[in-house]
């Protein structure tokens, strides 16, 4: 059985007080829906928040009574030394983060990011034994010229070909159509569908079924309380990068509901 994981993006918003306080909110509201979800039988999803660098010490170490992941937004493809500004993934898994972002759509369009440096980055996080949430995704005028399947195609071969089996056990992929994120316009289920399916077969083709029936495919772009079931209800989809409903405590446990 595929993992189903909802991870909470914050991006670039909160401070640490601000963080730490809706920390401290959000666990007291999850653990009350774990006792609700207690006796259904139903399987809790793994939930991850990936806060700002600066709350990512104080929240792993809150986290630590609580059942749930803290990731990194990004981490530098450089080891150690002079990059001024850099956060390594070691430094990331010293204070017992769990997952690092990658590739993220808004890294790639802001920051210049490419498939190979994303690569990199990977190779940095699993080194350092962080679990990775690698982001892909087509944009507009990509859908609308009909090259969707290829650039993800690309995107994943560029960033993920060049591990190896027991590597991508670490691996968590993130389908963003960049439309959809942060626009309020999000995927319908059919074309998350259509795209997961195709990330899971060309996972297939390079590493074989096993690894790719076992990797976890989630869905980011606009996903909200009102629209997260019937996304997360697709065969291939296997959770959510969540990023403005991830703000708020209620909206967030909403969506992690929408999964059960
Ligand atoms: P959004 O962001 O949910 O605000 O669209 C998702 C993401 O970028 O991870």
């Amino acid at each position: 059985m595929r993992k189903k994981i909802i991870a909470g993006n914050w991006k670039m918003n909160k401070t640490h007080r601000e963080g730490m306080e809706m920390l401290a909110h959000f666990f007291k509201l999850l653990d009350f829906e774990l006792s609700l979800n207690e006796d259904t039988g139903k399987k809790f999803p793994e939930v991850v928040v990936a806060p700002p660098y600066l709350i990512v010490a104080d929240a792993a170490m809150l986290a630590q009574g609580w059942d749930v992941k803290i990731a990194a937004q990004n981490c530098s493809s450089e080891k150690e030394g002079a990059f001024t500004g850099e956060i390594s993934a070691a430094m990331l898994k010293a204070v017992k983060a769990d997952y690092v972002i990658v590739g993220h759509s808004e890294r790639r369009a802001y920051f210049g990011e490419t498939n190979q440096l994303v690569a990199k980055k990977i190779d940095r996080a699993l080194e350092s034994d962080l679990s990775v949430i690698c982001c892909v995704g087509e944009t507009l005028q990509e859908r609308e010229s009909g090259k969707q399947l290829q650039i993800i195609s690309r995107q994943i071969e560029e960033c993920l070909f060049h591990q190896n089996n027991e590597q991508m056990k670490n691996i968590v992929v993130a389908y963003e159509p960049v439309w959809a994120i942060g626009t309020g316009k999000n995927a319908t289920p059919e074309q998350a569908q259509e795209i997961h399916k195709h990330i899971r077969l060309v996972i297939a083709g390079k590493f074989g079924k096993d690894i790719s029936e076992n990797i976890s495919i989630l869905y980011g772009g606009s996903c909200n309380p009102k629209n997260a079931k019937s996304i997360f209800s697709q065969p291939d989809v296997d959770g959510g990068l969540i990023g403005g409903a991830s703000l708020n405590a209620k909206d967030f446990i909403e969506v992690i509901k929408a999964i059960l």
